[in-house]
């Protein structure tokens, strides 16, 4: 029975800042920004976006009266989340009309988790062929005004349905992965922001992916001539640039030359969007399928690593017709139709947040989903329509 992925929603913010902009601003060479990081645009969440509305907003967007019903399993990666007990999955029961019998929970491994919850979905889904799953990942990734991270930041989710017969990305149940403890990346409880060991986190993830690529090789005896397509966690675009440039000089150049404009064409939307922590290698699987040269058939390598650090490479195959199931143009409508705000107007946002007896006010809402008040310390959501 073939599992995977059968249908695949994004979104993210209707505000960004403009990447040279942010460059004068902080007074940086702009080519280090746009070249040397890779970035052109940063999404910046409203004050009534968190991870549980934009999990809602791309998750609505794949789900429909059929499907709905035949969800057996919720499970939202997210590192971003607004609640230390309570799951991101259960407010979303309500605001998507989830039917109740389902497991519904939130997984936290850094970027890793949206790629611990496909896995679980696929096992889930090949032992229960009736049920489809529901897998979401939404982040915000903040590391803080005038910090090296800050041009990495980023906000927005993937929502993906596994199920059998999948329209989309067929699973090969291939995969190989890796965990250890490291102070690459962290949030510790009381920090709304991140803190990295930047150059240390560029190296752990080149060589998580090495180890992991020579692993994934000799385990099912393949080599990168059985891959179209390699795609990587990109929390800015030069990163996994970084991973492939470790092929360069180790396979034919025509191949490498294949495999880096494949890259290229998978981080056309992260180059717009910033990171969105575990749903970036997922965005970059919508990149790559919306703007590349994708065939039935082609088999992808795809390698997820979270800080902290869990690494994993998996394989799969792309389905006849998935273009059907990927709707290109809304995807491309809505990234254009984004409306830029000034440097000064993103600090401004990015320093206010709702407090306990906050209501947001409705006149500022752009977005279906949105955090409508706290009340009594309880984050309380709406649907505007
Ligand atoms: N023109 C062109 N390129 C320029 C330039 C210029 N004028 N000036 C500098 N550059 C280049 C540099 O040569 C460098 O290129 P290489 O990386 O290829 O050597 C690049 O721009 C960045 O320059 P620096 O290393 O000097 O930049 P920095 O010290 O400001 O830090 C960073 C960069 C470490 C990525 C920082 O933004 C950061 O800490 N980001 C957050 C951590 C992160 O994203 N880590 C990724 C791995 S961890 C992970 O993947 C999990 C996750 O999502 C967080």
């Amino acid at each position: 029975m073939d599992v995977g992925i059968d249908r695949l929603g994004f979104y993210t913010p209707k505000k960004y800042i403009d990447i040279v902009e942010l460059a004068q601003a902080r007074d940086v060479d702009p080519n280090k920004f746009t070249i040397g990081i890779g970035q052109s645009k940063q999404a910046v969440p409203d004050i009534y976006q968190d991870a549980v509305t934009m999990a809602a907003e791309a998750a609505n967007r794949v789900l429909d009266d059929d499907n709905r019903n035949e969800i057996g399993l919720v499970i939202v990666g997210t590192e971003s989340s607004v609640d230390e007990s309570k799951a991101t999955s259960a407010f979303l029961m309500d605001l998507l009309d989830l039917p109740e019998d389902v497991r519904a929970f939130e997984i936290k491994e850094a970027c890793y988790g949206a790629t611990a919850g496909l896995q679980m979905a696929y096992n889930f889904v090949a032992m229960n062929p009736d049920k489809k799953a529901l897998v979401i990942a939404s982040d915000i990734a903040r590391y803080g005004i005038k910090t090296p991270g800050e041009v990495t930041q980023g906000a927005g989710a993937v929502a993906m349905i596994v199920s059998q017969d999948p329209h989309i990305l067929k699973l090969d149940n291939k995969s190989v992965y890796m965990s250890r403890n490291v102070g690459d990346f962290w949030r510790p409880t009381f920090s709304k922001t991140a803190f990295a060991r930047g150059k240390f986190s560029n190296e752990i993830y080149v060589e998580f992916f090495t180890t992991l690529w020579k692993k994934f090789q000799a385990k099912y005896n393949v080599t990168a001539a059985d891959f179209d397509t390699m795609l990587f966690h990109i929390p800015y675009t030069k990163m996994g640039m970084k991973a492939l440039r470790t092929l360069e000089g180790q396979i034919p150049d025509d191949k490498y030359a294949e495999l880096v404009d494949h890259y290229q064409k998978s981080i056309e939307f992260s180059r717009n969007v910033g990171n969105l922590y575990t749903g970036s290698l997922y965005l970059g699987l919508i990149s790559y399928l919306v703007n590349g040269d994708a065939k039935a058939n082609d088999n992808l390598m795809l390698f997820s690593y979270g800080s902290g650090a869990v690494g994993e490479i998996y394989s799969a195959k792309i389905v006849a017709g998935f273009d059907k199931y990927i709707d290109s143009d809304f995807i491309k409508k809505e990234l254009n139709n984004r409306k830029k705000i000034s440097v000064a107007d993103y600090e401004s946002i990015f320093s206010k947040e709702l407090e306990n007896g906050d209501t947001t006010a409705l006149s500022t809402v752009h977005d279906k989903f949105y955090l409508s008040e706290i009340k009594e310390n309880e984050r309380l959501y709406k649907l505007t329509n």
